[in-house]
């Protein structure tokens, strides 16, 4: 969707930036990866079947996708934002009868960057981000029975298992959305910024850096 065509969310230790062309690259590298294509259970592309896929994501009103930028490396103007990639996360409007249902998914790439935190921060900036922009009432998560470091944080985040699909071995955890998971979101992303991402792209000493 293009409501966060201009949008850079600021974290801890990750921005969030839209997904643009010249992203596509990297993440078309990342794809090639059999361990991702099973743990996000995905299908190889091509490359120009991926930059078709970062159009639709753009375009389609029912999909919403950050990238994951390390923040600090990012801060410093002489690396290229695409040295800078980690992974994305993404909201995915799943019943166009029921637009307050999301599916989310979120994958760290990059595997030196997994167990460091980035996984929990920006799931919950999506969240938080689907909650107030998108109307998001419930979030889901399918996850593979196998995957248990994914499933221990979406749990972790207060998701709970509501079905088990032997046929795709999958699980699906859910959390609905309400006034507690609300204020204890907006608590544990308090210190959020949302930004405009191109204005920042040129203004990155505005980024509060740990
Ligand atoms: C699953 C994934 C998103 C988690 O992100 P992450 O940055 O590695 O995780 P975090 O460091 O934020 O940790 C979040 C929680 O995950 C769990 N976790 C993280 N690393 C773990 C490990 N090595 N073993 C068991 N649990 C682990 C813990 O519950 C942790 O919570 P805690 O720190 O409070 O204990 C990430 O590892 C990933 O993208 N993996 C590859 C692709 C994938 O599996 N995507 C999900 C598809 S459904």
């Amino acid at each position: 969707m293009k409501i966060n065509e201009n949008t850079l969310l600021e974290g801890h230790r990750a921005v969030l930036v839209p997904y643009n062309e010249e992203h596509v690259p990297r993440y078309h590298e990342w794809m090639k990866s059999p361990e991702l294509q099973q743990l996000t259970a995905s299908e190889p592309l091509s490359l120009q079947q991926e930059y078709d896929m970062q159009k639709s994501w753009r375009e389609d009103n029912d999909k919403c996708t950050f990238i994951i930028l390390d923040k600090q490396r990012w801060a410093e103007p002489s690396v290229e934002e695409e040295q800078c990639m980690v992974g994305d996360v993404n909201i995915f409007l799943t019943d166009p009868t029921d637009p307050s249902l999301a599916e989310l998914e979120v994958m760290i790439a990059e595997s030196s960057y997994r167990g460091r935190g980035f996984g929990k921060e920006v799931t919950r900036m999506m969240m938080c981000y689907g909650i107030t922009k998108l109307g998001v009432k419930t979030f889901q998560a399918k996850i593979g029975l196998d995957n248990q470091v994914s499933i221990s944080m979406f749990k972790k985040l207060q998701f709970q298992e509501v079905s088990v699909c032997n046929v795709f071995k999958e699980v699906t955890l859910e959390l609905a959305v309400d006034e507690s998971v609300r204020t204890k979101l907006q608590e544990d992303v308090a210190d959020m910024k949302e930004r405009d991402y191109k204005q920042t792209c040129s203004n990155k000493h505005e980024l509060v850096l740990q």
